[in-house]
């Protein structure tokens, strides 16, 4: 029986192979379960006593044997296999290099804080989660003001004082804090209000909102500034403003830019009017530059408004705004020639 063993001993040393199949069937034949080896090993009760000891130390050199001559086989098979594959087709063309695209979001934004740059203004960023100071307070909007339900606001339940900024208007209170005038600035960045999610409107959404402050800056200035700005964004000159109301600017206004009602989208878009309404702005309320510590009889500012995303379904003809926030590749990818 030991010299049956020692025979196969010999066979594994010498044994070698060139495909796959081959490996298998020798380690069916060694290792598997009704293979060689366990027939071995069931002999064991049967080898006399003074036997034993060689006997199963023979038995445990083939099993070793036979299992390295498995992985070394296939081992050096393998190698071979990328060898070849190093080897392969040199003519065929290189993998193309894929090419990433910003987010229309990210386009907008950037196509903003460029035309604003262009006069002056900077560009400042702040908190997401912000406090009830910063937020409502330092801008017109007490405790209880009813105006602060124009923002249905999202707050943080451990801490009653803070909460999801409803606008960036809330990093215009901290420049203010923080700068002393001549002041240009804008504050692009994302905002959250608790309202029902649709084609139409999300719980968050992004926002520039910029401010100027200096000695005798007046409502012309404003308005200027808003006509340079959707000449530059629209190719539109032609803005009106409409009053209206927020608790930090006084006056306030709406601005619609003139769209026109050339083609049937202008129709729909404008539903008829030839108007859009594209942001709010107004003169800083004079308590809001006291709050902020920016005295009220030597400075005066106006301040705006507009968000991001509705200018980009506007300039992209995008219909659903849930689109900007899905990570659709179908739907990005289709902003790679834009920059
Ligand atoms: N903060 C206002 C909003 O989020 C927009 C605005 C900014 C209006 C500045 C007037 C002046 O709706």
């Amino acid at each position: 029986m030991i010299d049956t063993i020692k025979e196969h001993i010999v066979q594994v040393e010498k044994f070698s192979a060139t495909s796959v199949q081959e490996i298998e069937s020798f380690r069916i034949k060694y290792l598997g379960k009704k293979g060689l080896l366990n027939e071995f090993f069931k002999e064991f009760k049967n080898v006399p006593n003074d036997q034993k000891k060689e006997f199963g130390k023979t038995i445990n050199k083939l099993k070793v044997l036979a299992a390295e001559k498995v992985s070394t086989l296939k081992e050096t098979l393998e190698e071979k296999g990328d060898e070849k594959s190093v080897n392969g087709d040199l003519t065929r063309p290189g993998e193309p290099l894929e090419l990433g695209s910003r987010h229309p979001i990210s386009i907008v934004k950037n196509q903003i804080i460029d035309i604003f740059s262009r006069i002056g203004f900077n560009v400042s960023e702040g908190p997401e989660i912000e406090d009830d100071w910063h937020n409502f307070t330092a801008l017109n909007l007490p405790e209880h003001h009813p105006a602060r339900d124009m923002q249905d606001t999202f707050f943080i339940q451990t801490d009653p004082d803070l909460l999801l900024r409803t606008h960036t208007s809330s990093v215009q209170v901290r420049y203010m804090e923080n700068n002393k005038p001549p002041i240009r600035t804008i504050s692009p960045g994302r905002v959250y209000r608790n309202e029902a999610i649709s084609a139409r409107s999300h719980c968050f959404f992004h926002q520039v909102e910029g401010l100027y402050i200096d000695k005798d800056v007046s409502f012309a200035d404003l308005k200027q500034t808003l006509q340079f700005f959707t000449t530059e964004l629209f190719g539109k000159s032609k803005i009106r403003l409409r009053p209206s109301y927020f608790p930090f600017t006084e006056p306030s206004a709406e601005v619609d830019v003139y769209w026109g009602l050339e083609t049937e989208t202008d129709y729909r878009m404008t539903k008829g009017t030839g108007w859009l309404e594209i942001m709010g702005c107004g003169m800083v309320d004079p308590n809001v530059l006291e709050n902020c510590g920016i005295d009220p009889k030597e400075y005066s500012g106006f301040a705006f408004g507009m968000g991001i995303d509705r200018i980009a379904l506007l300039l992209h003809q995008i219909s659903d705004i849930r689109l900007l926030s899905e990570n659709d590749l179908r739907f990005l990818e289709q902003f790679k020639s834009a920059f």
